[in-house]
């Protein structure tokens, strides 16, 4: 089983569904409040987060934040305050997200660079694996990214959920910087590597299955409110929580990680290292607020829309495995493309059950108990030894 510190358990198993609600706006609130000028009534129920107008004084009482009017979504609660706390939770893992701080400069990526330009360095096998990866992920931080910015960060009432969102999208620019700079040291063709995800049908399976969950938050008519709307966002949730930064990125982290273990490509696996950590304190992050809106809308959790997460699950797993397979044509590393059906079924149990959905492959097993060592950084030195992982922030690392 990995070993994830920062889970939470999900959400305990409700003995039986609540009714439906009459399908009514739970906020009543302009179709649009978040564009509307400050000048609004709008901003007079906190909302989206512009100044409101002052308050008289007998409004004061009425307009300070009690912690029992925030909720996940479509909370009136002003947003921007952050205290009282409500989710300590999420605010801790901003705390521990900035705690985390790494900058992809600090990698030293000499050797990659020696054993890149070596024609014995690496097989074509391997060659095809850094550069389908780096396919992959130069765009999809990016795509991760978006989704927070346009689409997501919006409709979160929360603003200790909107903290944690800030740091994350900044770690997705971190991400997008790592695998550009990865691209830059090693001196592949940018126009290949960055297109990759027009061109690589695998790649682009992956990307078209996740757009229209983008699509649809990023619209700016979008608003949560209604139980139709509040599923849609949520589904949207899981797509990108469980999903994206759930099984999307896992055979590519096992395939450079294992790199690293057979001493290749060291640099790269550092970085990669780094960002696994990051992704699974998303993907954490994720469920937590997943399994919230669970308790605080749980009718939203009807059996249709459970059938419908199963189906995206399994869906997912299918695109990731013929990833895997396109990635690794042959056996390489040790790794051969039918692990990865045993290592995807795992992980989607392991997202299903996060959210309190049943598993969906009975009986999976972990391949790679390895790679809990990678993602639990905190009590290791860094698995490459290019440098500390204890890390805090404040200043450049020396070097080893
Ligand atoms: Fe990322
Ligand atoms: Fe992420």
């Amino acid at each position: 089983m990995l070993n994830f510190e920062d889970d939470i358990p999900a959400a305990p198993a409700r003995p039986a569904m609540p009714p439906m609600p009459q399908l009514q706006p739970r906020v009543a609130e302009p179709a649009n409040p978040w564009l509307a000028p400050t000048s609004s009534p709008a901003f007079d129920k906190g909302g989206q987060g512009n100044v409101p107008p002052l308050a008289a004084e007998n409004d004061i009482a009425r307009r300070r934040v009690r912690v029992e009017d925030k909720l996940i979504i479509n909370a009136k609660a002003d947003v921007n305050q952050l205290v009282p706390f409500k989710y300590k939770w999420a605010w801790e893992k901003y705390i521990a997200a900035c705690a985390n701080h790494w900058m992809p400069q600090e990698v030293n990526m000499n050797r990659d660079i020696a054993t890149w330009k070596d024609a014995n360095g690496l097989s074509e096998d391997e060659r095809l694996i850094v550069k389908r990866n780096l396919g992959f992920f130069v765009t999809a931080d990016s795509l991760a990214a978006n989704n927070i910015v346009l689409g997501t960060y919006r409709q979160i009432t929360a603003p200790e959920c909107r903290q944690y969102l800030l740091r994350q999208a900044f770690e997705e620019a971190i991400h997008t910087h790592a695998y550009q700079y990865i691209v830059e040291s090693l001196g592949l063709d940018e126009g290949e590597i960055f297109n990759a995800y027009h061109e690589i049908p695998s790649i682009r399976a992956k990307d078209e299955f996740l757009l229209p969950f983008i699509d649809v938050l990023s619209d700016p008519n979008f608003k949560t409110g209604t139980p139709e709307k509040d599923q849609t966002f949520l589904k949207s949730l899981i797509a990108f929580a469980c999903i994206m930064e759930g099984l999307f990125f896992y055979v590519g982290f096992v395939q450079i990680l294992a790199m690293g273990r057979q001493n290749k490509m060291t640099g790269a696996a550092e970085q990669y290292q780094y960002i696994l950590r990051d992704e699974s304190m998303h993907c954490n992050f994720g469920i937590d607020m997943i399994n919230q809106i669970k308790l605080e809308e749980p009718y939203l959790w009807t059996a249709e829309f459970k059938a419908e997460l199963k189906a995206m699950f399994q869906k997912a797993v299918e695109l990731e495995y013929q990833y895997a397979e396109d990635t690794m044509p042959r056996g390489v590393l040790g790794l051969n493309a039918p692990m990865f059906k045993e290592y995807l079924r795992f992980i989607a149990n392991r997202r299903a059950t996060q959210i309190g959905l049943d598993e969906l492959f009975p009986g999976a097993n972990n391949p790679f108990p390895w790679m809990a060592e990678m993602i639990d950084l905190k009590k290791e030195k860094n698995f490459f030894e290019t440098r500390v992982t204890e890390y805090q922030t404040g200043g450049a690392l020396a070097w080893d």
